[in-house]
């Protein structure tokens, strides 16, 4: 049931502060403290393993880039991320010193099954994050971390997103712990962030009037790019499919120091830019990036952190997001982008809960 909202789209956008708290909490015990049993793979195996793969589709492939860099930064240990399609019917370098970690909402999708049977085949340990009990991927693999979101109805998948992220994150951390990458401070400092997330994800909402004004000046637009820098660049993948399948508009996400290596060239007047720089150590090469747009004539939305209000002079709107760990910000980023898609949608009157040619779990090739 749609509870009073018109799309299960965007009633499952505002459950993303509940299903992001029901994935943490039970997991993140008082102060400081981690517990991951279902994911109890044992300090010797993992001080041994000497790379990770994730493994997924579409969204959940967004999420296993987040992924990438919360297990690089807090594990040590280097992550490839790969899209299950691609995984599959390649050579991958997997062996018993690889951990796999396949995230997939419906734990039914046939390209991330057949990567984890390959993965298993060859000897990989594998854990899953889902969010179907008992799914297919859920039984095959070795560890099942579950996202406590609920049921995902609308195709366009918005809190398995954020909730996927979420619990890569604690695995990163687990990881962390057992291979003795983080200090006790840290690991405190990083999960008090975390429980801090859903309730700045309610903040975001309050500043929708913001996104349906962005909404109403690109609904028109045939053509538009999400640029963005580190994880930020992660989350304009996202927030450019999002945009594609809902409102049927073509979109791209560019690393934005890729631009002038050729996309550049299709900069034109009053074509939409949306330039994510929630990254503080990226904030004065995004703005460069943000110049060569706008000089162009590009129509620039800024998706910036609270206090660096000094990009308003710089572009034509600003977005802001509350403060948070640069690592994390990514759950909260995503937010405004999923709104953007939906309000997008409804003023081109789109069939904003089944997009065309998609379906929701895709169970063959
Ligand atoms: C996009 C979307 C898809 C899915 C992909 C994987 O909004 O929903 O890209 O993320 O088909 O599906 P799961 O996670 O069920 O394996």
């Amino acid at each position: 049931e749609k509870m009073g909202y018109d799309h299960f789209m965007i009633k499952e956008i505002y459950e993303q502060p509940k299903a992001i708290k029901d994935t943490l909490s039970p997991r993140i015990i008082k102060e400081g403290k981690l517990k991951l049993d279902e994911v109890n793979l044992s300090r010797e195996y993992l001080n041994n393993i000497d790379k990770v793969y994730i493994v997924a589709c579409g969204t959940a492939y967004h999420a296993g880039l987040l992924g990438k860099s919360f297990i690089e930064e807090y594990a040590k240990v280097p992550v490839m991320v790969d899209v299950a399609s691609e995984f599959r019917y390649s050579n991958p370098f997997i062996d018993d010193r690889t951990l796999m970690i396949v995230v997939s909402q419906s734990g039914e999708t046939a390209d991330t099954l057949a990567a984890l049977r390959l993965g298993k085949e060859r000897n990989a340990k594998v854990i899953a994050i889902t969010n179907v009990v008992g799914s297919s991927v859920s039984r095959e693999a070795d560890h099942v971390l579950y996202t406590w979101a609920g049921p995902e109805i609308a195709v366009a998948s918005t809190k398995a997103y954020t909730t996927q992220v979420a619990a890569l994150a604690l695995v990163a951390l687990d990881i962390a712990v057992k291979r003795g990458t983080i200090d006790e401070e840290s690991l405190g400092n990083i999960l008090k962030e975390l429980k801090k997330v859903s309730g700045l994800v309610e903040e975001i909402f309050k500043d929708v009037e913001d996104i349906k004004e962005v909404s109403n000046h690109i609904c028109k637009s045939t053509n538009l790019f999400f640029i963005g820098r580190g994880i930020d660049y992660d989350v304009a993948r996202e927030g450019s499919l999002k945009l594609k399948e809902v409102t049927y508009i073509h979109s791209e996400a560019m690393a934005a120091g890729e631009l002038k290596h050729g996309t550049l060239a299709l900069i034109e007047k009053d074509t939409p830019v949306i330039a994510l720089a929630t990254q503080d150590n990226l904030f004065d090469k995004m703005l460069s990036n943000i110049k060569e747009v706008k000089a162009r004539g590009a129509y620039v939305v800024a998706l910036a952190k609270e206090g660096n209000e000094e990009i308003e002079k710089s572009v034509d709107k600003v977005i802001y997001i509350p403060k948070i760990l640069d690592k994390l910000a990514g759950i909260l980023a995503v937010v405004p982008l999923q709104l953007l898609a939906y309000y997008v949608a409804l003023e081109r009157g789109c069939d904003i809960d089944k997009p065309k040619n998609l379906a929701k779990s895709v169970t063959v090739e």
